[in-house]
């Protein structure tokens, strides 16, 4: 950009941060807010996006560590750092195509990104996370039904997860929060949100499993009180813990707002510090993400729902128009 360009930008940023963003006008929004054991100096969140600026082996990368510098720089309060896999390499559960903390290699790297991050006063978290059955590669989800993107293609068919897999995998989500712990994270996140693989326990129509993980409501929902609960064991009680989840997947027999807040309620009895409430799953992506109906804030009575069963504090996506 032209030097002229250059000052008229800056003018721009100037008039925004002056007159538009201030204090004034988002007094709450700007106000410290508390997540468990942490202070974060406002209320603004960056939710979980996995990029693909990871390593080979899904190393965090200088790519990496620029993008959530550049957020932190811009006045984040918390940053959550996108899906990241707790499966070391060798494990069937392994891809490259994720961030890793699952080994000790990756140790070093996630120290630097939690340190340029904190420099700059914001808090972070870092989202783990497995893919279920939305991928085209054979995979695992709670049970074999087939899932679709929005446009109706099909992902592969995944079979059902065993019970010494997810055993396994609560073991190892322990393991990667000690490992975040070590790197100097504020909390960890667990994504139980947009169709994948713990989100899919969740849901009826994608759950059909006749074991202790399946069936009821409380059933269902056991995998990630576990989960939480390992954290809790292995990182310290007063490690904070989030959980992410879709409230609705706008799919009728699925998860939905009759249910959702009362997962959140187990969430909150059985440990975590705050619950991200999201929407939607790849089939539904369209729906939850509607941008032509965004100025109705139409995901808002799933917030308040949820909100008003539990004491935690929520997250959840607002326009800065509303
Ligand atoms: C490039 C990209 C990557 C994303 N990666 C993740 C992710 O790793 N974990 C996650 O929970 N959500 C992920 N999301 C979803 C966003 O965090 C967010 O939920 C979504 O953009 C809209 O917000 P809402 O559905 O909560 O209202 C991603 C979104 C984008 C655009």
């Amino acid at each position: 950009p032209s030097v002229s360009q250059n000052r008229k930008r800056a003018i721009v940023q100037r008039n925004i941060k002056e007159n538009y963003m201030s204090a004034t006008h988002f007094s709450h929004l700007f106000s410290e807010g508390q997540i468990g054991n942490f202070k974060v100096k406002n209320r603004i969140v960056m939710l979980p996006m996995a990029r693909q600026f990871q390593g080979i082996d899904g190393e965090v990368t200088q790519k990496t560590i620029d993008y959530y510098v550049e957020r932190a720089r811009g006045g984040v309060g918390l940053i959550t750092v996108g899906s990241t896999r707790v499966f070391p390499p060798g494990h069937k559960f392994y891809t490259p195509a994720s961030l890793n903390i699952g080994d000790d290699r990756y140790l070093p790297g996630h120290c630097d990104l939690v340190q340029a991050i904190h420099t700059w006063g914001a808090k972070v978290a870092i989202q783990f996370g497995h893919i279920g059955g939305q991928t085209v590669h054979q995979s695992v989800a709670a049970s074999d039904v087939q899932q679709f993107f929005c446009d109706g293609t099909a992902y592969c068919k995944p079979r059902p997860i065993t019970k010494s897999e997810i055993y396994d995998m609560i073991e190892l989500f322990g393991q990667g929060a000690v490992m975040a712990k070590k790197a100097g994270y504020d909390m960890v996140e667990i994504h139980a949100a947009h169709g994948y693989l713990l989100s899919g326990f969740l849901s009826p129509k994608l759950n059909l499993r006749t074991d202790e993980f399946g069936g009821i409501l409380e059933n269902r929902v056991r995998i990630i009180v576990e989960l939480v609960r390992q954290i809790k064991h292995t990182a310290g009680t007063d490690f904070p813990v989030c959980v992410r989840i879709s409230a609705n997947d706008f799919i009728e027999g699925s998860i939905g707002i009759e249910e959702s807040p009362n997962v959140a309620k187990i969430l909150e009895q059985a440990g975590a510090d705050v619950i991200s409430v999201s929407a939607g799953n790849h089939e539904t992506q369209h729906l939850s993400n509607d941008i032509m109906r965004l100025d109705e804030d139409f995901k808002r009575p799933l917030f308040e729902a949820v909100k008003k069963e539990i004491n935690i504090p929520i997250i959840y996506t607002k326009y800065l128009n509303q």
